[in-house]
């Protein structure tokens, strides 16, 4: 070996060893979003295996933005493996997002490890959701595209060469400023996304839309949901579904629970013949009463199952609950499944499906040792096993132009565009409504379920808030709770069932503008034009037992959130008797009353049994129909009432379609608008040939007595 060859691989050798530290080179992919690529990524990226494809001509109608920070102040090193990387953060910068977290909404100055599990009532990044994104308050959103437990310190760490140092410290502070974000990606590269603004919502507008746009539900995803107890027979859920008809209450789609399988743990993903003799008669007698079926799954497969054997060599070496555990990232794996579940389900009329147990718990799943067929480490597949379902199962339903609408516990990033909500069996309602809030920032829904109650004012309360959420469901598994349960509380409880049936015009709007805009239809005060939160410090009180290390507690805006643009929701919970909200620039008006509630500041409001606070504001439209039990079915003509809030002139876009197939898709649809100003409403005519639902006769009514 010469002497110039041994130095050239000793200093190979050395490079190898030692971190190399690089700027990332941005470059804009589509409008407004950028793209820096850390060392060699890896083939099993969430994007990659969410499929997703950018809306660029939804994006392209954004506001034009540049790169929204300094390129310098963004390093990236590569070293023992990983990708270390650092953003720069400003001292009054909140940060948003990071997962679906239940208890903070504001993640400055937090570590979390995101890792796919079931939520264990800490936002330590161990969640259904754990998205690696943060959405800014200064406008700009950060993605780190690598299937990995990614660490995150969001303002917490402090380098000695910072150029922004922690002021002097007068006092010793448990917490010093920290002016980054930093996080350690335990893979050989990651691609890293930068979304612009200007504002927080427009950076979650471009992450929606560059995912494919969020997603538009059938209508009667829309309606009411009940899920029945395990163990139901197809004789059962018919006589519960007439119990609906009898108490005149909502009702679109059944979720069957564990029981129409033959062995649901794991699953056989086939009928069970003693209580399911006859599945496409269940069917069709639901559907006789215009009711859907949901089926709840696991994805793990049984011995028993006719789909054990050709998957066995498709699957992973760990088992759960003694099933195996497919290898979704072979597609010959997913082909098998295709082919059962349409063959056995779908062709019979099932409407979409719960995937349950893809999230967690450790010690149940598969362990990080287990190896899968296709080489994907089980790190990676338990970060994608949630959106690699999603990913499938809503493949299939596009497929047949037909929506589904379904339910799922873990998801990731790349997950705007498929057709789940997530829930789980945590039960804090107060943090319940906090993961909704959350659920805007990462481009998931989040379903607050209900499903008992100590009393019946935590059950019209827990009712109140699941109609104003992205899925209105009772989840009676396990308690066979009904929504008349608690017959004190059972006018309440279906009057508000049914407000959510008459404003369906109105959120099925607001998801089309989810789908066309990228905007979440529930959505963090954050995210408001015209509201800005400034959290404030209190206590930091030395106590050696409850406080020895001073720390302060920081206030959040976390209990109320708005549905579209017009309308706040501030939910009470069992045992409040009244509370604060905080209303964005403006004036704002009582929903029920058009009556004036407040201009910019906050309110205090007291508890109406009978009643979630509800404020729209000046100049908001609001669309209903007349109460129904059901969502609008295909080719139904409806009588339209408009209620107008306060003085300003105002308008809405009212969106409709088919409420069931993709053609919409295909230009398909009717998008009018209303207005009204000076007491007079009018709406635009329909374009001829596309579907709309409304009768052009409209009904205006101007809720608020203008001052003469
Ligand atoms: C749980 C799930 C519940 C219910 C139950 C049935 O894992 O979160 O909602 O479906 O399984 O066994």
């Amino acid at each position: 070996m010469n002497i110039r060859f041994s130095l050239l691989l000793l200093c190979a050798l050395l490079c190898l060893h030692t971190s190399l530290s690089a700027q990332l080179q941005w470059r804009e992919v589509m409008p407004g979003v950028w793209k820096g690529t850390a060392g060699t990524p890896e083939k099993i990226t969430l994007l990659n295996i969410a499929a997703a494809r950018p809306d660029s001509a939804a994006l392209g109608k954004l506001p034009s933005s540049t790169f929204p920070l300094d390129p310098d102040d963004i390093s990236m090193k590569l070293a023992d493996g990983k990708v270390y990387l650092r953003f720069p953060l400003e001292r009054n910068e909140q940060l948003f997002g990071l997962g679906l977290n239940f208890k903070t909404v504001n993640q400055r100055g937090r570590v979390s490890q995101l890792h796919m599990d079931h939520y264990g009532g800490k936002d330590d990044g161990r969640t259904h959701a754990p998205v690696p994104l943060y959405i800014s308050s200064r406008g700009y959103g950060v993605l780190v595209d690598a299937a990995r437990y990614i660490t995150v310190y969001a303002g917490t760490a402090v380098r000695t060469d910072t150029k922004n140092p922690p002021n002097g410290n007068k006092q010793w502070e448990s917490q010093p400023y920290s002016d980054a974000v930093e996080m350690l990606v335990p893979a050989a590269g990651a691609e890293v996304y930068i979304f612009a603004g200007p504002t927080a919502m427009h950076a979650v507008q471009r992450y929606n839309l560059f995912n494919g746009g969020g997603y538009l539900p059938p209508k009667w995803g829309l309606g009411f949901t009940q899920r029945v107890p395990t163990l139901y027979s197809q004789q059962d859920i018919i006589r519960e579904a007439k119990e609906f008809e009898a108490h005149n209450f909502p009702l679109d789609f059944i979720g069957v629970e564990p029981g129409w399988h033959s062995m649901s743990y794991p699953c056989t993903f086939e009928w069970d013949p003693n209580r399911f003799p006859d599945p496409q008669g269940f069917i069709n007698n639901l559907a006789a009463m215009g009711v859907k079926a949901n089926l709840w799954i696991n994805p793990y497969v049984s011995p028993k199952s006719s789909l054990y054997a050709p998957l066995k060599p498709l699957s992973g070496s760990h088992t759960v609950w003694n099933g195996l555990v497919a290898d979704f990232t072979l597609p010959k794996a997913k082909a098998l499944f295709r082919e059962h579940f349409l063959k056995n389900h779908i062709a019979l009329g099932v409407s979409g499906y719960k995937m349950d147990e893809n999230d967690g718990y450790d010690k149940w799943l598969w362990p990080d040792v287990a190896t899968f067929p296709s080489g994907t480490s089980a790190e990676q597949m338990r970060q994608v096993y949630g959106i690699a379902m999603q990913q499938m199962t809503d493949e299939w339903f596009r497929e047949q132009n037909q929506r589904t609408y379904g339910l799922v516990r873990a998801s990731n990033a790349g997950a705007s565009r498929f057709p789940y909500v997530i829930y789980n069996d945590y039960y804090s309602h107060p943090d319940f409504i906090t993961a909704l809030v959350n659920s805007s920032f990462i481009g998931v829904l989040w379903t607050p379920e209900v499903r008992a109650s100590k009393s019946a004012e935590e059950w019209v309360r827990r009712m109140q808030s699941v109609c104003f959420s992205p899925m209105a469901m009772l989840n009676a598994w396990a308690d066979g709770t009904k929504p008349w349960s608690f017959p004190e509380v059972e006018t309440a409880v279906q009057e508000v069932a049914m407000l959510r049936m008459q404003l369906l015009p109105y959120i099925y709007s607001t998801f089309a503008q989810y789908r066309f805009e990228g905007k979440p239809p529930f959505r963090s005060m954050n995210l408001i034009d015209g509201f800005a939160f400034t959290p404030q410090l209190s206590g930091g009180k030395l106590d050696a037992t409850l406080n020895p290390y001073e720390a302060k507690t920081r206030s959040e805006l976390k209990d109320q959130y708005m549905m579209g643009d017009n309308m706040i929701v501030a939910p009470f919970f069992a045992g409040d008797s009244s509370r604060k909200v905080y209303l964005p620039a403006g004036k704002w008006y009582d929903f029920y009353t058009g009556e004036l509630a407040g201009e910019d500041g906050v309110i205090t409001v007291k508890a109406r049994l009978d009643r979630i606070p509800l404020f729209v504001r000046d100049g908001g439209l609001i669309p209903m129909i007349p109460p129904r039990r059901q969502a609008p079915k295909p080719g139904e003509v409806l009588p339209l009432e408009v209620r107008v809030y306060g003085s300003a002139p105002g308008n809405f876009p009212l969106y409709d379609d088919d409420g069931n197939t993709f053609d919409f898709e295909r230009g398909q649809y009717s998008r009018v608008l209303l207005k009204a100003a000076n007491g007079k409403g009018s709406m635009e005519k329909p374009a001829a040939g596309k579907p709309f639902g409304y009768a052009p006769k409209i009904k205006w009514t101007f809720m608020t007595a203008q001052a003469k």
